[in-house]
């Protein structure tokens, strides 16, 4: 199901159509908003409810150098802001959209930019995980601006859909990586990703409990109530501090979930989305579930 939505999405019409009037009909359910001051008060608004918030600034792919710039500065931006405000609020970044796929070494010269902003703003940069083109060239980066920063400045996402991820944990876990283990959002093929859910499934669990066990901080970012109880179990019996990990989540989804261990005490944070490009990350969301796409008709039928 998820290949053939993020087909249909691939449509020039669809995306014209929904680009246009998308914000009006129900992206704003997933997305804080296109504009930054907006963002920073919604980051305000989680922050009061006791959530911890990752905000991205949407975009991805690049190909033209300036944009990539462009998308570095936004993001020093943001750190910024987050400073200036004191939110509690870190940033998460697509390598793809710092130019990555033009050139590797700009996208580290604007990792470099963005990285030393979060230093002298004692924040923290996530690195999220795109599809499998990019995975290795990803975890090259991120094990460069490692040994440079640290693991208090940069960590990484990996993918339990993928089979390689494990020996990819093995070795992070051997740094000491900050790592957050997410299921995976893209189109895969079987050969180089588990095609059934229910292996997806307990390869996260292993995962995330390989490197809780090797005493690395690990973002459990995940909807699955299932897998959220299994973690809180295991931490329990394993006398796994609260400070250790955290739960992650998506902006405008398991919203009662969210705050529901956040009052029982656990760190939550919301990954919260801000900017015009917000395209590719909402069709992402209704693959995981095309039941989403009832809000969008929801709004249709409104305006
Ligand atoms: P699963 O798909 O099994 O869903 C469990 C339950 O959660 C569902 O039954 C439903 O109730 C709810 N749910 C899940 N998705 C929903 C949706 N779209 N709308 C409404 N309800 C939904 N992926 C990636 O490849 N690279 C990355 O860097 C990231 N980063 C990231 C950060 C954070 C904080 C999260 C939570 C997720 C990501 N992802 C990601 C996305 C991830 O790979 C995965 O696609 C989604 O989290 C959906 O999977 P679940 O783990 O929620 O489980």
């Amino acid at each position: 199901m998820r290949g053939a939505v993020l087909t249909v999405a691939g449509n020039a019409g669809i995306r014209t159509f929904f680009q246009k009037y998308g914000m009006r009909l129900g992206v704003a359910r997933f997305v804080a908003a296109e504009q930054l001051e907006e963002t920073l008060e919604a980051v305000e608004r989680l922050n009061k409810q006791g959530l911890l918030v990752t905000l991205d600034y949407l975009g991805e792919s690049v190909s033209e150098q300036a944009l990539a710039e462009e998308a570095a500065e936004q993001t020093v931006r943001v750190l910024r802001a987050i400073y200036e405000r004191k939110l509690n609020s870190n940033v998460s970044v697509k390598l793809t959209q710092l130019g990555l796929q033009i050139d590797p070494a700009l996208c580290e010269t604007l990792m470099t930019r963005i990285l030393n902003e979060a230093e002298r703003t004692r924040n923290f940069v996530r690195i999220d995980m795109e599809d499998s083109p990019v995975t290795q060239v990803t975890i090259d980066l991120f094990r460069k601006l490692l040994s440079r920063y640290g693991r208090k400045r940069v960590g990484l996402v990996l993918q339990a859909y993928l089979y390689r991820t494990e020996e990819d944990r093995r070795r992070l876990g051997a740094l000491g990586a900050n790592l957050r283990i997410v299921k995976g959002a893209y189109k895969e093929p079987k050969e180089i990703a588990y095609p059934e859910k229910k292996d997806v499934d307990e390869n996260y669990v292993r995962l995330v409990e390989a490197h809780m066990s090797q005493g690395c901080y690990t973002a459990v970012a995940t909807h699955d109530e299932r897998i959220i109880e299994k973690t809180i179990r295991f931490v329990q019996e394993r006398g796994i501090d609260r400070e250790r990990f955290e739960f992650q989540m998506l902006y405008g989804i398991s919203t009662s979930l969210q705050l529901r261990l956040a009052q029982e005490g656990y760190r939550v944070r919301v990954y919260t989305p801000f900017g015009e490009a917000w395209y590719p990350y909402f069709t992402r969301r209704i693959a995981e579930r095309p039941a989403n796409l009832w809000f969008v008709m929801k709004g249709m039928f409104r305006s």
